[in-house]
This record gives C-alpha cells, sequence and structure tokens, in this order.
C-alpha cells in the first residue's frame, strides 16, 4: 500500500507542531566570533597534480570541473529509470513527491518486517568509489542496497589500494566498476567528477550494450545531491511541509555541498512562501549563483553574519561544519572556525516548534561532548533522524533508478 506525500498531508510525518511566538530576546552573544579578513572565491584543494595539472604520470589530467558544461544531467521528468545522479537540478516536485513516498513506504515496510523488500534489487550491484571519507554515505548506500536485496562491491582495502595508487585516471577507475556493477556511488575531491563519470559510463553502456548509472555521493565543493534528497525528506517529515517555513543555513557555506544543494533543491522544489536566510562569516558566503537561483524561484532570501538577526523566528536551523579540508590556507581556517557554535544555550533561543539539523560529522562547531549530550537530548535535534532517512531516501533512489518500481 502506498500513502500519497503531500504538503497538506503532514499526518504522513507525524504531524506539524503548533507554531510559537518568536523569541525577542537579545541575542549578542551571538554575533560571529571572528571577522574574517578575506572573501576568495570559490576554490578547491588539488590532491595530486602540479600547477600544469600534470600527474604523476606526466601528463594533463583531464578537469572534472569541464564536464559540468559539457555534460547535461537528464531531467527525472517523472522517469527515473537508467538516469545518472549528479546534480539536485533534476528533480522537479513531482519526482521528489514520488521518491518521497516511497522512501515514506520503505521507511513503514522495514519497521513492519516486510521480507518483500528484499526482493527489489535482487541480483543488482551497487559499486563504491570515494575518493573522500566517510562515514554515513559510505555506510547508508551500502545499507540501502543490501536492504533491496542487492550487493556491495568496493576495492577490497579501500580506493587507496586499488589501481588509482598505480596512477589510473578517473575515467578508467569509473568505467571499471561500470563492468562490474549496475549502480556507482562516487565521492571525489574534484567538482564535476561525476559528471565525467556520467559522460564515460554512457559511452561504456554503448561498448558493452548495459548501463551503469553513477549517482554522486558529493562532489568536492560542488553538490551532494542524495544528502539534499534526505534533508528535504527530514523537513517535510518533520513540519509537514515546507513552503511558507524560513529555513537557516549556518557555518561554511561556501564550501558546504550540503548546503549547496539543499539550497538550490528549494530552489527546484518551488517552494513557496519559503523564506532562506544564510548565516556565514563574510568570507564563507553562500555562492552568488545559488542565492540568485533561489532569488529567481521566488524564495525570499537574506545573508547576514549575525545569527541573533534570524535564530529566533526560523522554523528549520540547519548547521554546518567548518571545511577543514577546503581551505588551502590553515590560516584562514584558524580566523573562521569558531565563528559560528552552535550550543544548548544558543538553542535556547530558537523556537519551541524550531527542528536543528546537521549533516554530520560535527567537531567544535556543536561544541564539546558535554554540549552533545543535551543536544542529542533536545526533542528539535533531528540529525539522527536525518541519518536513518538518508538510507531511506537512497533505498528509494536505487530502487527507482534501477528498476523504476513502484514500492
Ligand atoms: C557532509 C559531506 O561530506 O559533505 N557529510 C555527509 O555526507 N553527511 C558534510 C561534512 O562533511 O561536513
Amino acid at each position: 500500500m502506498t500513502a500519497t506525500l503531500t504538503d497538506s498531508q503532514p499526518q504522513l510525518f507525524g504531524g506539524a507542531v503548533e507554531r510559537e511566538p518568536i523569541a525577542q530576546e537579545p541575542l549578542e552573544d551571538l554575533a560571529p566570533r571572528t571577522e574574517p579578513a578575506h572573501d576568495s572565491s570559490l576554490e578547491q584543494v588539488d590532491h595530486g597534480s602540479d600547477a600544469a595539472g600534470h600527474n604523476e604520470n606526466g601528463y594533463v589530467e583531464i578537469d572534472p570541473g569541464e564536464f559540468l558544461a559539457s555534460y547535461s544531467p537528464p531531467a527525472i521528468a517523472g522517469d527515473f529509470r537508467g538516469k545518472h545522479i549528479v546534480t539536485v537540478e533534476q528533480f522537479a516536485r513531482d519526482d521528489l513527491k514520488v521518491l518521497f513516498e516511497a522512501a515514506a513506504t520503505l521507511k513503514k515496510r522495514i519497521r513492519s518486517g516486510d521480507r518483500g523488500v528484499v526482493e527489489i534489487a535482487t541480483g543488482q550491484v551497487l559499486a563504491l568509489l570515494f575518493f573522500e571519507s566517510s562515514t554515513r554515505t559510505d555506510m547508508s548506500f551500502q545499507a540501502a542496497m543490501l536492504r533491496l536485496g542487492g550487493k556491495v562491491v568496493g576495492a577490497s582495502n579501500g580506493i587507496q589500494f586499488s589501481s588509482v595508487y598505480k596512477g589510473e585516471d578517473l575515467p578508467d577507475t569509473v568505467r571499471a566498476a561500470g563492468c562490474y556493477a549496475d549502480v556507482i556511488a562516487l565521492r571525489h575531491p574534484k567538482v564535476g567528477a561525476s559528471y565525467l563519470a556520467a559522460r564515460y559510463l554512457d559511452q561504456l553502456a554503448e561498448k558493452i550494450g548495459r548501463r551503469s548509472v553513477v549517482v554522486s555521493a558529493g562532489d568536492g565543493v560542488g553538490e551532494h545531491p542524495t544528502q539534499a534528497l534526505l534533508d528535504l525528506f527530514t523537513i517535510l517529515e518533520s513540519r509537514g511541509r515546507v513552503d511558507g517555513l524560513a529555513i537557516a543555513m549556518v557555518g561554511d557555506l561556501k564550501h558546504g555541498r550540503t548546503v549547496h544543494s539543499l539550497a538550490k533543491l528549494l530552489a527546484t522544489y518551488g517552494a513557496r512562501g519559503t523564506q532562506v536566510n544564510f548565516v556565514s562569516p563574510p568570507s564563507l558566503q553562500m555562492p552568488t549563483p545559488i542565492v540568485q537561483q533561489l532569488t529567481n524561484a521566488g524564495i525570499g532570501v537574506q545573508q547576514t553574519h549575525d545569527l541573533g538577526e534570524i535564530l529566533g523566528s526560523s522554523d528549520v536551523i540547519y548547521w554546518t561544519r567548518v571545511q577543514e579540508e577546503r581551505f588551502s590556507d590553515p590560516h584562514e581556517y584558524e580566523q573562521v572556525k569558531h565563528g559560528f557554535i552552535m550550543t544548548p544555550k544558543v538553542m535556547e533561543r530558537a523556537r519551541s516548534d524550531a527542528i536543528l539539523m546537521h549533516p554530520l560529522p560535527r567537531k567544535h562547531e556543536m561544541g564539546g561532548p558535554a554540549d552533545h549530550e543535551l543536544l542529542d537530548a533536545d526533542p528539535r535535534s533531528v540529525y539522527f533522524q536525518q541519518m536513518e532517512n538518508g538510507m531511506l531516501v537512497r533505498m528509494a533512489l536505487l530502487a527507482k533508478l534501477l528498476k523504476g518500481v513502484h514500492i
């Protein structure tokens, strides 16, 4: 049995909580603690090539960034089967409705011990290509495939012991995985890596006569589409709707791919009457094209470095880690790393019906272990729900991409 998800059906997701009046207390202590001097453009740390782009083999490596322009991701447009997933912009509101209904149904079916779930992807294989560290995304993709009855492969001792170690390039590694698997989850430090993979997998399909698809598990500082899907699902589950909400995204908005994708997804979802407030140190602001995308979609946007301005009126507070690994200058990281720290005291200023989200992992931006304990016990914290939902949404996505099935 399936349920229909609409914004007017909060009961499917447990119901929206009554709204409380906006807190009016002064919030001076919530202002950023440091003012970084420098606002460089979106840059990324390059791994393993010199200034001219020569890799250790002495040839000029393909720049995955070029594929952002040359590869056009297919719109889902009601049919998920065989499509690569590289950006949230592929999903229209109706596609999200279908996907989230499937995820909500899977949640019920798993909880009721429905054994039919393991037949959904029987005989299918997921390959994991993770060129960056991961806990949640990696394990939730694996768990998703295994719970659907599929199998998972990866280089036995990790990608660093694959032929990448011998100097193999990304197109070849991706096509090797494509020869063995039906779907590949790819995480890579370079923007556009999943676009490159999509292009080469299309070529491979012509060669071998069988199609394997890539799902981005995070492209450097670019996008993290499946995280945004689970984030939006969690907002709908917790608050019953996204239309009309005030959503605050806080922290490293420049390098945070989760917030890039979530912001874009709100635009493509066509959120109505939604206000998105970006709170960051001036040097870590949301990239202008994404801000523009929201504005063009009719979503209200405010950019500020003063959390106090918006905390008390936020329905959704999405906290993020300062992405230390993306800074080429460690001093710059030191200057901004204490900008925004969420603690139980800060959370006191939030509405009683707000939700606190975090993609995790968390470091000092959520205080210390004692703060974690208290924040975790706060019913407004939904980051554990996000984690479980990540598996469910990835299950729904894998099922739809591989089989196009109605769940
Ligand atoms: C995020 C990521 O990898 O971008 N983690 C995740 O996938 N849940 C966020 C982060 O690393 O800060």
